[in-house]
């Protein structure tokens, strides 16, 4: 008798254009083995006769449960605290001395952190701001965290991080942000309090929509799972979210300028950032 949880070459070309347009990633060839065993474990999970009728319920399911359940299971959320931590130098020593020149600090400063995995990256940038600004005594902050991911979204709240999430953490830091649990560390509730975790699909205009008066966003280690066309759609977003003057960072190897000439680029001493233009009077 056949595998009921096989999938052929014209499924799986069915299912990778499917993924791509709710989520911006697009797998290649390459990453069919990844797809087809996800695809047969969530069959089984779901008690699907074969391909054919789990992407049906995939696809008409009222309440999209399934197909969240599918894209957690599809998505990289590989991250670590201070990963690329030149960008927090480059947040501290340039890009918030720019920003509070220009603000009224009637206003808090936002920072979109997306996307945001299990949290260490917007609990890095918490952490800076305690340890290293001295602006947070006089400035109200904002970190928004967002993910497409609800299972990872669940786990940044919690805050419980692996050895090896937190080896770049200063032992001071360590000891003064977080509790060892078992083999575990969890960050203090302050920390945890001061992010607010969202779910937000950055392929999709219609759901970020109400991301907006940003200064800075973080959008490290995600476009290089985008073709080109969703690369634009991104840079979109984050070009309406911006205030005018506001920054985006991006991971080592992405880059903004090749997608859109929307954005300048501004060389800081610690690295490259991208800056939405102010408008001239
Ligand atoms: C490799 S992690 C990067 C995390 C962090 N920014 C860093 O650099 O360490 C990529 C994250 O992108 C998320 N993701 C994938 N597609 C997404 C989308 N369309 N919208 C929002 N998040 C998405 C995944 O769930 C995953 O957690």
């Amino acid at each position: 008798m056949s595998d009921p949880t096989a999938i052929t070459d014209a499924e799986f070309q069915k299912f990778r254009e499917f993924f791509y347009r709710k989520t911006g990633i697009s797998f290649d060839d390459s990453k069919r083995y990844f797809v087809d065993r996800r695809l047969a474990d969530r069959i089984k999970a779901t008690l699907s006769d074969d391909f054919r009728s789990y992407f049906m319920l995939l696809r008409f399911q009222a309440s999209g449960e399934e197909c969240q359940l599918l894209t957690n299971e599809m998505t990289v959320n590989e991250t670590y605290f201070f990963r690329e931590d030149h960008h927090f130098d480059c947040l501290i020593q340039s890009i918030l001395p720019a920003i509070v020149k220009r603000k009224s600090n009637k206003d808090p400063i936002r920072i979109w952190c997306m996307p945001s995995s299990s949290g260490e990256e917007p609990y890095s940038i918490a952490m800076c701001l305690l340890e290293r600004w001295a602006g947070i005594h006089d400035w109200d902050v904002e970190i928004i965290a967002s993910d497409i991911d609800t299972g990872i979204l669940k786990r940044a709240r919690a805050g419980l991080f692996s050895e090896r999430s937190v080896r770049n953490v200063p032992p001071h830091m360590l000891r003064k942000y977080f509790t060892k649990s078992g083999h575990e560390f969890q960050i203090c509730e302050d920390l945890r309090e001061a992010v607010e975790f969202t779910r937000a699909n950055l392929a999709d205009p219609a759901d970020t929509q109400n991301y907006k008066e940003f200064d800075v966003i973080f959008c490290r280690n995600l476009l290089i799972y985008f073709d080109d066309i969703s690369r634009r759609t991104a840079a979109d977003i984050f070009f309406n979210a911006l205030n005018p003057g506001g920054f985006i960072l991006l991971g080592h190897s992405e880059s903004m300028s090749r997608i859109s000439p929307i954005f300048s680029v501004r060389r800081f001493p610690e690295g490259i950032v991208y800056q939405k233009p102010v408008p001239i009077p």
